[in-house]
């Protein structure tokens, strides 16, 4: 295998709404890149963007996704930068990431991020 990349429903986000009292459905939209990878052997010649792009659309195209929520490790400057140079919004460390009525309340030792999905249909 060369790579791999997975995105999926953010549950999560259902949650946090749920025991909010807030309306559940709000979270329909959002999915989580949960995890990607390149055999170390095959980093930087571009699979990554490859496997990102595909799991973007992926999520826009036949999961009705409009935004893709990411989760990097906050010590890793160069990882933070490769995913904001392939369009994700990067949050500040320990800020709570708000969108409408969905607050995601950070995660020790990561930077919460995410893209928006509407940008691919252009
Ligand atoms: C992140 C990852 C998927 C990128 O895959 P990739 O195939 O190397 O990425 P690409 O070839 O598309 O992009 C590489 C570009 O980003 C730059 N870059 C900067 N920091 C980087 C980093 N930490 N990892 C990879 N590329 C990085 C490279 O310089 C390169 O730019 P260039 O083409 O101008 O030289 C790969 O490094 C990986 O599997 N990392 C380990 C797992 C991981 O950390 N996953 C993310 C969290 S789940």
């Amino acid at each position: 295998m060369v790579g791999a990349a997975y995105a999926t429903e953010a549950s999560g986000v259902a949650e946090h709404l749920l025991l909010s009292g807030e309306n559940p459905s709000a979270a329909h939209g959002f999915f989580s890149l949960e995890a990607i990878a390149v055999h170390p052997s095959l980093r930087r010649s571009g699979l990554g963007t490859q496997l990102l792009a595909s799991v973007a659309e992926h999520s826009r195209r036949d999961n009705a996704a409009r935004l893709l929520l990411a989760r990097i490790e906050k010590g890793d400057a160069d990882l933070i930068e490769w995913y904001r140079a392939r369009g994700f919004v990067i949050c500040e460390p320990d800020q709570v990431l708000r969108i409408g009525p969905v607050q995601i309340t950070p995660s020790e030792g990561h930077r919460d991020s995410w893209m928006d999905l509407g940008r691919l249909q252009a």
